[in-house]
């Protein structure tokens, strides 16, 4: 007897070749097989600092040198981690006229660097760092390796081009991600948790507008029962994998 779960790929692989207009959203779990870690859950970012004592505006504004005690070691992971098979998938998935974007809440640059030619950074880079005086913008690294807290030229400490919670979504990036979503045939949402909005509420654009969600996850989320329509209960890597090896056969 085959794998009972072959049948939810292979109809997943259907639908994806069938409709050549899928997009993804991925979250910290495609980037758990990189060595970075997720936010929620024991071994979580959020379990080791409060994310309201670390990585609100608020809290940023009151203390940055505390905020930054967290974001440099944020800074050092990201600093090490490359891209896992699960991002080189979807760069190959784009490659073969399936896969037109991909809407990211990770700042970790890692779809780039895997080769994805068309994303959408809907909570802003760690790759860069912004004053909140001037709105001078520099590359992170070569600011950073100047020593932590990095500060502008003119004297104040720099905050990474990232959404913190009680910052506004970068408006390019919702526009661009909503009309993303509300024209793709196949929404692939990989790694998330989907408890932070607006990204959260996503899928729901695309499932209004007639689209197939295939969520990716070895977890159920509050997705999983309400919005997806075939759940792939596999870690990312594993399951772009077996994906693009059943694509591979049809397209
Ligand atoms: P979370 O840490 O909340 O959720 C990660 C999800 O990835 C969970 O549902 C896991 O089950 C799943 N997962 C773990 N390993 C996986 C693997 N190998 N393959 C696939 N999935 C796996 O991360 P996000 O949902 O991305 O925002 O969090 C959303 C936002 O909350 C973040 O962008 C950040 C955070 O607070 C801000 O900082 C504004």
């Amino acid at each position: 007897m085959g794998d009972p779960r072959e049948k939810i790929f292979r109809e997943a692989a259907g639908t994806l070749a069938a409709r050549r207009n899928a997009v993804a959203l991925t979250g910290a779990g495609i980037s758990v097989e990189s060595g970075i870690p997720m936010f929620r859950g024991t071994q979580g970012m959020w379990e080791k600092y409060d994310p309201m004592e670390y990585a609100t505006i608020g809290a940023f504004l009151r203390d940055p040198e505390k905020v930054w005690a967290m974001l440099a070691e944020m800074v050092e992971v990201l600093s090490r981690a490359v891209p896992n098979p699960a991002h080189f998938g979807l760069a190959k998935m784009e490659k073969m006229g399936l896969l037109r974007s991909i809407i990211t809440q990770n700042v970790d640059g890692l779809h780039q660097a895997a080769g994805s030619q068309r994303v959408i950074e809907f909570h802003g880079s760690a790759g860069e760092l912004i004053c909140l005086s001037c709105w001078n913008r520099y590359p992170s690294p070569e600011k950073i390796r100047d020593g932590i807290p990095p500060r502008c030229e003119c004297g104040r400490i720099l905050k990474p081009n990232l959404v913190l919670f009680g910052e506004p979504i970068p408006w390019t990036a919702q526009e661009e991600a909503e009309s993303e979503a509300e024209g793709c045939g196949v929404l692939l949402v990989i790694g998330t948790s989907a408890q932070v909005a607006p990204a959260c509420d996503i899928p729901r654009l695309s499932k209004r507008k007639g689209a197939v969600i295939v969520e990716i996850n070895p977890e159920e989320t509050p997705l999983t029962y309400s919005v997806t329509d075939l759940h792939l209960r596999e870690k990312a890597g594993d399951a772009i994998f077996r994906l693009l090896k059943f694509l591979r056969q049809i397209s």
